[in-house]
């Protein structure tokens, strides 16, 4: 048993909203928080309108759509998190806007809460020490669609207590989810490895190689990707790629890790992928 009974999700952009998703569907009561209240409702009516589409299909009964949704509540403050057993925060992909976040977070929270944060990258060693409460403090990153990846990296800080993990690692279970532990160290298991291959194909294109449809093809013909690398990135983000790459360049401070001045032009340019409507393809359509 995790003895979760209400958990809170802090930011309610795509990973947010899938996290609170999945935590409603496992019958958990959530609390989703944004920077403003408009954005935590926003938050849950994409949600919905994702849950009808899966009505729709026929996936999900109309009723079990409607107990997920009922789940989720948009709250107008951190304040309001203050019942709640667990926080994961998934904010922007900056230290800086965590390291705040946490404090807050470990002000608000009651003391026995644990603080989970969905970092693709960053420290959880770093962000528990905001607190005055680092063993409760863990890494709990999910995977884009939320929903749908199964895998969940728990990432133990340098003080995280041996019960705070096993508390994380069940709850991740039973979320329907296959945990894989990884040390605390810039870009966990995953990211370390998916990250420098998009950061390579931002190369291949800047360089000719081939056209950003022919790089995506090829790897998904000749590796059985499910999408292109460039799909993927604009799928990420690019200001998350390029922040997650900026992050294993410093800590890891290896020249292999730079990243593509072409992942910065289009960052630059606001082409930040499909929430934005561009980015190596269009999505406008
Ligand atoms: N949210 C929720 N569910 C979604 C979704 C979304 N944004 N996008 C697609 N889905 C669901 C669909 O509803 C569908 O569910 P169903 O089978 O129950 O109907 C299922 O996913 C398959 O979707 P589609 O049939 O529309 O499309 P595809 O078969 O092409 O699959 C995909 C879409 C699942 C996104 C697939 O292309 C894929 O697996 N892509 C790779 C994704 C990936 O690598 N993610 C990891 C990114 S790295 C990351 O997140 C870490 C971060 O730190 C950077």
């Amino acid at each position: 048993m995790h003895n979760f009974s209400s958990i809170a999700v802090i930011g309610a952009g795509q990973m947010g909203c899938g996290i609170a998703q999945s935590i409603a569907a496992a019958g958990i009561e959530v609390k989703l928080s944004d920077a403003t209240p408009d954005l935590a409702q926003q938050g849950l009516a994409r949600i919905h309108l994702r849950l009808l589409g899966q009505v729709e299909k026929h996936k999900l009964q109309p009723e079990e759509a409607d107990h997920i949704v009922a789940n989720i509540t948009p709250v107008p403050s951190l304040e309001s998190i203050h019942n709640c057993d667990l926080v994961i925060e998934a904010a922007s992909e900056d230290l800086a806007l965590k390291l705040e976040l946490f404090r807050k977070l470990d002000q608000y929270a009651k003391p026995e809460a644990l603080l989970a944060s969905n970092t693709s990258s960053l420290s959880i060693t770093t962000i528990a020490a905001a607190t005055r409460r680092p063993q409760n403090v863990i890494g709990m990153h999910f995977f884009n669609p939320v929903p749908v990846m199964e895998l969940v990296e728990v990432i133990r800080g340098l003080a995280t207590s041996d019960i705070t993990q096993t508390r994380i690692l069940r709850l991740s279970e039973a979320l329907g989810k296959k945990p894989v532990c990884s040390v605390d160290k810039a870009g966990f298991v995953v990211n370390r490895i998916l990250l420098p291959m998009l950061n390579e194909a931002c190369f291949l294109l800047d360089e000719g190689v081939a056209s950003a449809t022919d790089i995506d093809s090829a790897m998904q013909l000749g590796c059985a990707h499910p999408m292109g690398p460039l799909a993927l990135a604009d799928f990420i983000g690019l200001d998350t790629c390029l922040a997650i790459m900026e992050v294993l360049q410093k800590e890891l401070g290896e020249v292999k890790y730079r990243p593509a001045p072409l992942l910065r032009r289009y960052v630059a340019a606001g082409w930040l992928g499909k929430k934005t409507g561009r980015g190596f393809f269009d999505y406008n359509d």
